[in-house]
C-alpha cells in the first residue's frame, strides 16, 4: 500500500474511530490546448499519478466533519444550513464539491466524516483544486449510495469552482480528473464533450517532463476571469459580421483575419491565440497519433509563444524554463501548462536527454532565480475511483 494511503487510513481510524471507504481523483497536465476549453475548443490533457485521496464514513446526521491532513486543519459544516461561499480557504473546494453534487443529484445527502490528503503539488497549475472537488464529490455520493453520471460529477466540480471558489474555469481539469485513462492523453472537444484517447509515447522512447517554477503570481484568478470576458467580447463584436457564431470555436482563421480590423486590442490578440491554439491542438493530436514528435514539439513551442505574446498569461520564470529547455538537444518542444502566471512547463523530450534536461534547467534556473525548480516525470493515470484495500 502506498505510504500516504497507509497514513490516511491510520489517521482516520485514530481521529474518527471507524473504518473508512477510500476515494481518489488525480491532477492533470495539459499537453496543448490552453485557454480554449471555455471557448468551446479543444484541449489535450492527461491525468497524472498524483492525486487527492479522501477517506470517508457516512454519518447519521447532516454534518460534514473534514480534516485536511496535509494542513493539519479541521472544519465542520451542516448540509442543512445555508452554504458558505468564497471564504478563500481550502474549505471552499470541499464545501463546493459537496453542495454542487448534492444539487446535481437532486437528493438530500447525509453528512460524513472525511479526511483528505493530496500528492498533487499545490498552486503548480496541475489542477489540485479540481482534484479535491472531484474526489470529495465522488466520495460523498458513493457514501450516500447515489449513482451520478460521471459527466455530471465533472460539471458539478466545475460549478464548485465557479460559485464557491470564484474562478469561471472551463471543463478541462474536471474532465481530465474524472475521465483520465492509464497511458493515454485525451483529446477533448469541449463543445461536444467527445473524448478521443491518444496513447502517449513509451517512456523509453520519448518522455514528458514537467518542470515546476514554484512561483504562483496572485493575479492568476482575476486575470483568468478577465481573459474569459475578453474572449466573450470578441465573439460579441464578430457576431455582427458572423451572426451564427456562439463562441471563438466557430471562427476560422480566415474569418478572423478578415475581421480582425474590427477588434480593438487586447481583444484581437486574445482571439488570435484561441483560434490558432484550437488549430494547433487538433494538429498536435494528429502528430501524437502518428508519433511525429518533431511536429508535436514544434506545435507545443508555438503554443507557448502565443500564450506569452498574444494571451499574455506566461511569466518570466515560465519563459526562462521554456527557453532553457529548448537549448537541450532532443527537446522537441516546451510550453507553459495550465492557467499560467506561474506553475509548470511541459516538455517533450527524447528519453536519452531527460537527465540532461533536468540538470541544465535546474542549474540555470537556480542561478537566475535563487532556488531550484521541481522536476517530474508523471505517468498518465486513470480518473476518479473508489479504492479497495
Ligand atoms: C485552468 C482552468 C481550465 C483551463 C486552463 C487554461 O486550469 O481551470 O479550465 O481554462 O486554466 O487552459
Amino acid at each position: 500500500m502506498e505510504p500516504e494511503l497507509e497514513k490516511l487510513l491510520t489517521d482516520f481510524r485514530d481521529r474518527f474511530s471507524a473504518e473508512p471507504r477510500l476515494f481518489l481523483a488525480p491532477g492533470r497536465v495539459n499537453l496543448i490546448g490552453e485557454h480554449t476549453d471555455y471557448n468551446d475548443g479543444f484541449v489535450m490533457p492527461f491525468a497524472i499519478d498524483r492525486h487527492v485521496l479522501v477517506a470517508g464514513k457516512l454519518r447519521d446526521d447532516s454534518i460534514i466533519n473534514v480534516r485536511a491532513m496535509d494542513l493539519d486543519e479541521e472544519a465542520s459544516l451542516d448540509l442543512r444550513a445555508q452554504p458558505v461561499k468564497r471564504r478563500g480557504s481550502w474549505l471552499d473546494y470541499v464545501e463546493g464539491g459537496i453542495r454542487c453534487v448534492e444539487q446535481s443529484a437532486g437528493a438530500k445527502l447525509r453528512g460524513a466524516d472525511l479526511m483528505i490528503s493530496s500528492t498533487v503539488p499545490i498552486g503548480a497549475g496541475l489542477s489540485s483544486s479540481a482534484a479535491i472537488e472531484t474526489a470529495v464529490g465522488h466520495a460523498i455520493l458513493s457514501l450516500n449510495e447515489i449513482q451520478l453520471d460521471r459527466k455530471a460529477l465533472a460539471f458539478a466540480s466545475q460549478q464548485a469552482e465557479h460559485e464557491f471558489v470564484g474562478i469561471r474555469s472551463g471543463i478541462m481539469d474536471q474532465f481530465a480528473s474524472v475521465f483520465g485513462r492509464h497511458g493515454h492523453a485525451m483529446l477533448l472537444d469541449c463543445r461536444s464533450l467527445e473524448i478521443e484517447y491518444i496513447p502517449l509515447p513509451k517512456e523509453d522512447d520519448v518522455a514528458i517532463a514537467v518542470i515546476d517554477t514554484k512561483v504562483k503570481h496572485n493575479l492568476a484568478s482575476s486575470e483568468y476571469n478577465t481573459r474569459r470576458a475578453e474572449c466573450e467580447k470578441g465573439v460579441e463584436i464578430m457576431r455582427e459580421y458572423l451572426p451564427d457564431i456562439t463562441s471563438l470555436r466557430d471562427v476560422s482563421r480566415h474569418e478572423f483575419e478578415r475581421l480582425m480590423g474590427h477588434l480593438p486590442e487586447p481583444i484581437r490578440s486574445r482571439c488570435r491565440h484561441v483560434i490558432s491554439e484550437n488549430e494547433r491542438t487538433v494538429t498536435a493530436a494528429e502528430a501524437f497519433r502518428s508519433s511525429d514528435f518533431v511536429k508535436a514539439g514544434e506545435l507545443m513551442s508555438n503554443s507557448h509563444r502565443s500564450l506569452r505574446d498574444d494571451y499574455k498569461v506566461s511569466s518570466a520564470e515560465l519563459d526562462f524554463l521554456v527557453e532553457t529547455a529548448r537549448e537541450v538537444v532532443d527537446v522537441f518542444g516546451a510550453r507553459m501548462t495550465g492557467g499560467g502566471f506561474g506553475g509548470c512547463t511541459v516538455n517533450l523530450v527524447g528519453a536519452g536527454s531527460v537527465e540532461e534536461l533536468r540538470s541544465v534547467t535546474t542549474a540555470k534556473y537556480s542561478k537566475r532565480f535563487g532556488f531550484a525548480p521541481d522536476f517530474y516525470i508523471f505517468q498518465a493515470s486513470s480518473g476518479a475511483s473508489e479504492l479497495t484495500v
